[in-house]
């Protein structure tokens, strides 16, 4: 198996999607078929969806929290806070995952890009209420309201069809900006993610014109492994451990 030389020259830029936390048990998109109570999981998880029916939203999301609160961090997670303590800040993880598992094991420098299933905000988008942490599994048939203004509470999720917040896209920019100035060698690895969702299927793209090195690490190919230079099948739990190579 190819070595990912990580030494004091590179920088590292980490994607990851639901196939890392496949190993703790959080079954991933394509696990689920899309699906969720025989119904597409667009439907519980989009604006359009929760204003429908947002009691079936917060029954989806009290069991995804109820499912993901006794799972634990996998070695695929371990490798990526052992890379993050030898690089510092030459590394930066994006994540796709909603689960908090990167945090529980003990990476730093996250940007969860489509938010955290622990925690809950505001529906109303005038309120002055900011996103809190919420573990609250919430009975069925119950919707949590806002103590400020009375609107619904909601997921602090990006659902299909929203926008990813600003500044976590300006926080991944800034960092791919820096490695790509700094002399050194400017690396973007993905692991477990299909590589169907924008804009993180794009970052390879553009890491790629930015003349860095590209790595996939996925047990599926992906949409868009032909864009990857190095590309090695297998788990994330399996391969990540093996494939660093901390000089
Ligand atoms: N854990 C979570 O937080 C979670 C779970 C499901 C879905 N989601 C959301 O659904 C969307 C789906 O996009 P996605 O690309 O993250 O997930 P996805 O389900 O579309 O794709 C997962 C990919 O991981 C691969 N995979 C499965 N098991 C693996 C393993 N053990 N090691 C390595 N690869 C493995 C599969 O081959 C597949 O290509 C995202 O927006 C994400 O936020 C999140
Ligand atoms: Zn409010």
């Amino acid at each position: 198996m190819e070595t990912l030389l990580l030494d004091s020259n590179t920088w590292l830029l980490v994607l990851t999607g639901a196939g890392v936390s496949a190993e703790s048990g959080v079954p991933t998109f394509r696990g689920m078929n899309g699906l969720w109570e025989d119904q597409p999981v667009e439907q519980v998880a989009s604006p359009e969806g929760f204003a429908k029916d947002p009691l079936r939203v917060w029954r989806f999301y009290s069991q995804r929290r109820a499912g993901a609160a006794g799972v634990s961090p996998n070695p695929g997670h371990d490798a990526l806070v052992s890379w993050e303590r030898h690089l510092g800040d030459r590394f930066l993880l994006a994540t796709q995952n909603v689960d908090g598992l990167h945090s529980r094991a003990g990476s730093q420098r996250v940007v969860e890009m489509h938010g955290n299933l622990f925690k809950t905000r505001c529906s109303n988008d005038e309120c002055q209420r900011a996103p809190f942490e919420d573990t609250t599994v919430y009975a069925a048939g119950t919707v949590p309201g806002c103590k400020d203004c009375g609107s619904l509470l909601r997921p602090h999720i990006v659902w299909f069809g929203e926008y990813l917040d600003p500044a976590d896209l300006e926080r991944i920019q800034n960092f791919s900006l820096r490695a790509a100035s700094s002399g050194g060698r400017f690396v973007f690895l993905a692991a477990g993610t299909s590589g169907a969702v924008y804009p993180a299927a794009g970052m390879v793209d553009q890491v790629r014109g930015a003349g860095g090195e590209t790595w996939l690490v996925n047990l599926d190919p992906a949409e868009n492994s032909r864009r990857f230079e190095h590309s090695v099948q297998g788990k994330s739990g399996e391969v990540l451990p093996k494939l660093g190579r901390l000089v």
